[in-house]
C-alpha cells in the first residue's frame, strides 16, 4: 500500500465491493503489487448493503474509481448496471472485475482465466480430459464454461441437482461437448472418480473453520487423478492432504486467487504485478488472521 502521506489528489482508486468483505484478501495482495511497482494507486474494500448496489455503481462513476473487483453476492446482480460485458462473462453469467474508462463500465470474469492459468502453470493439461466438477455455483460456472472449449467431458455433481442440470445444459448448448449432471452422494462420487482424469472441487466443503471436512471420501481417490481444490483457506485442505496421501497430483486454490487478481490488476493498470509477492502476502495474511 502507498505510504499515507504519499496519497495525493492524483492517486487512483481501485477497490473490491461485496458483503461480507472483512475477510477479503484482495486489498492485501493488490496493495502489495502497487507498492512493489511504485504505482500511484490505492486499493480499498467497501461493504455494500444489497439494496444499495445501484448507488454503489453510481458512486464508482461519480468518484472515478477505475478498477473494481466484485464478490459475493453481487457477481450476477451488478451486470445489468454495466455498459458492456465481455463475451466469455456473458456465457458464464457473472463478472468479478470492472474497468471504468471515463464512466464507461466494462465487466469481465477473471475467475475463469485465473483458475485455468493456475492449472496450466503447474503443467496440468486439460485438452481431451474427463473432468469431474463438484459444485454448480459461480466458480463452477466460470471454470467449466471456460474449460469446455478444450476438454472431452464434464460431469457436474451438485447437492442441488437442478443447478447441475442447468449448467450441463449450458455447456452442451455452447460447446456441444459431452456433459452430465448428477446428485452429490458417496455412490456417485465413487463411480465418477474411477472415470475422471481431473477432479475440481468448487464447493466450500473443507473451508475454514470446517477444516476437517472433505467433499470426497479418501477411498474414492486414486493415484491417476489430478485433484484441484479451489478453496484457499486453509491453503492445504483435507481434500488436498488426502489426495497427496493417495499419490494424486494436486493443486490448491491460492494460485487461482492470485491469478484472477493479477489478470484484473494488469487490465486496470497495464502493468504486470509480481504474483509471487502477492501469493506470499496472502500466506502471511492467512497466518495472522486465524
Ligand atoms: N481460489 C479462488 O480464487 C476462488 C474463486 C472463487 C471461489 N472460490 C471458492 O469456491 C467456493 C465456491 O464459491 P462460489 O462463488 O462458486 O459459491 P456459490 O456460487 O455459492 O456456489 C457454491 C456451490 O457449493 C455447493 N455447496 C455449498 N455448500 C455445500 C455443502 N455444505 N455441501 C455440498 N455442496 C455445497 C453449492 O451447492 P447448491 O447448489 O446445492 O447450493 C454450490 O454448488 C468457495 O469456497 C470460494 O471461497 C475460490
Amino acid at each position: 500500500m502507498k505510504e499515507k502521506n504519499s496519497i495525493t489528489p492524483h492517486t487512483k482508486v481501485l477497490c473490491i465491493i461485496g458483503n461480507p468483505i472483512e475477510h477479503s484478501m484482495s486489498p492485501t495482495m493488490h496493495n502489495a503489487a502497487i507498492t512493489n511497482l511504485r504505482l500511484d494507486y490505492i486499493y480499498l474494500a467497501f461493504k455494500i448493503m444489497p439494496n444499495n448496489l445501484n448507488f454503489a455503481v453510481k458512486g464508482i462513476r461519480a468518484f472515478n474509481i477505475i478498477g473494481i473487483n466484485v464478490t459475493l453476492p453481487f457477481k450476477q446482480k451488478i451486470m445489468k448496471y454495466l455498459d458492456e460485458i465481455d463475451p466469455m462473462a456473458k456465457k458464464i453469467g457473472a463478472i468479478n472485475a470492472i474497468k471504468n474508462d471515463e464512466g464507461y463500465l466494462t465487466g469481465k470474469n477473471t475467475d475463469a482465466d485465473g483458475g485455468l492459468n493456475a492449472l496450466r502453470n503447474e503443467g496440468f493439461k486439460i485438452k481431451g480430459k474427463n473432468i469431474l466438477l463438484l459444485g454448480a455455483g459461480g466458480a463452477a460456472r466460470a471454470l467449466s464454461i471456460k474449460m469446455a472449449e478444450n476438454v472431452n467431458k464434464i460431469v457436474i455433481v451438485n447437492r442441488t441437482l437442478k443447478r447441475a442440470i442447468n449448467l450441463s445444459q449450458t455447456i452442451r448448448k455452447y460447446f456441444g461437448i459431452n456433459s452430465e449432471a448428477k446428485q452429490l452422494n458417496k455412490n456417485i462420487l465413487s463411480e465418477e472418480c474411477k472415470k475422471a482424469d481431473i477432479i475440481i472441487n468448487t464447493t466450500p466443503i473443507g473451508m475454514y473453520p470446517n477444516v476437517d471436512e472433505s467433499p470426497i471420501p479418501p477411498e474414492c481417490l486414486h493415484e491417476d487423478l489430478i485433484v484441484y481444490d479451489i478453496v484457499y483457506n486453509p491453503i492445504e485442505t483435507k481434500l488436498i492432504i488426502d489426495a497427496n496421501q493417495k499419490g494424486c497430483k494436486t493443486l490448491g486454490g491460492l494460485d487461482m486467487l492470485v491469478n484472477q487478481g493479477a489478470i484484473a490488476f494488469e487490465w486496470w493498470t497495464n502493468k504486470k504485478p509480481n504474483t509471487s509477492l502477492m501469493k506470499s502476502k496472502i500466506i502471511e495474511f492467512l497466518g495472522i488472521n486465524k
